[in-house]
């Protein structure tokens, strides 16, 4: 999903593939032992889960290779990634090296070509789409830059279509639908149409939907790229909210005050971790 006004872009057409044999000791130390101070992963595999911890993300060896032969190109090249169940991590890295590959990953609306993924758990590769997309539904709320809002529903509406998917009641729907869209300040505009809301409110319907289903995991990819600096301030704020009442958020973000706002800044470069960072920037 390469940004059209990102540097993949002027890259022009320069293919990426993984480096082939042992990697570099920088690629190697960044990917396969982030830097941190007191994670977990000095932790064998699959303990955390006997010790009570809480891993929303847990991911080994992801790779994702798009075309074949020829024209193949690796956007991930082997991706080792915890995420424990309330950070606020930000995804930063050079146009086209791999974060919205591994956001759709993560978030279940893509498979990789190889590796493993366990969210909030539960081991996710190998599922067949239909119970992909059951997880997705539950467990993930995802945000992305341009909204992806159905233009010819209301507010409303928007944020009721992933409760009707899970089986709620038109009830429950309606007042959780309310509730939430209180919560992101657009009490009132219930009955708005996207194309009547300015981009800062139709990110907060964005966030309200994403909310719906009370998700494990909050993803969002570069949300506050289409908005003005003020408006996309007041959508951070509203993410920093969430965080502060429990929810576990993984940004994607190119600007640097952004990414200097999280719990921990992860760079991914070349299709793989290169640098973990934790604590304020
Ligand atoms: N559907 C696709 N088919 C082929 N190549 C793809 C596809 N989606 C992404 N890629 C390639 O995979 C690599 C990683 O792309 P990705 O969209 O993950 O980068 P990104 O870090 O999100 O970039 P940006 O900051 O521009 O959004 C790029 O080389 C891109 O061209
Ligand atoms: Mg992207």
């Amino acid at each position: 999903m390469p940004s059209l006004l990102g540097l993949s872009f002027l890259r022009g057409g320069k293919r990426r593939l993984c480096r082939l044999g042992p990697r570099t000791p920088t690629a190697r130390s960044g990917n396969d032992r982030p830097r941190r101070s007191n994670r977990t992963s000095n932790i064998g595999n699959r303990n955390w889960k006997g010790l009570g911890m809480t891993r929303v993300i847990e991911t080994r060896g992801i790779t994702k290779v798009y075309g074949a032969n020829g024209t193949a190109v690796h956007a991930l090249c082997g991706v080792d990634f915890e995420v424990e169940r309330g950070e606020f991590v930000a995804l930063i890295g050079h146009s086209g090296s791999g974060k919205s590959t591994l956001m759709a990953i993560l978030g279940c609306l893509d498979t990789p070509t190889a590796g493993t993924y366990a969210l909030d758990g539960q081991e996710v590769q190998g599922l067949a789409g239909a119970e992909l997309a059951r997880i997705r539904n539950h467990k993930v709320g995802f945000v992305f830059q341009t909204y992806n809002l159905l233009p010819r529903a209301d507010a409303l509406r928007n944020v009721e279509l992933p409760m009707l998917y899970a089986g709620l009641s038109r009830k429950e729907r309606r007042e959780k639908a309310m509730d939430l869209l209180k919560k992101v300040g657009l009490e009132g505009r219930e009955h708005s149409l996207p194309g009547t809301l300015s981009g800062g409110q139709r990110q907060r319907v964005a966030i309200a939907r994403a909310l719906a289903n009370t998700p494990t995991l909050l993803l969002a990819d570069e949300p506050t790229g289409a908005l003005d600096s003020k408006t996309g301030a007041e959508v951070l704020d509203l993410f920093r909210e969430l965080n502060a009442q429990g929810n576990t958020l993984l940004l994607v973000t190119h600007d640097p005050h952004i990414a200097s706002l999280a719990g921990r800044r992860v760079e991914i470069r070349d299709g793989l971790i290169a640098s973990n960072l934790e604590g304020a920037a």
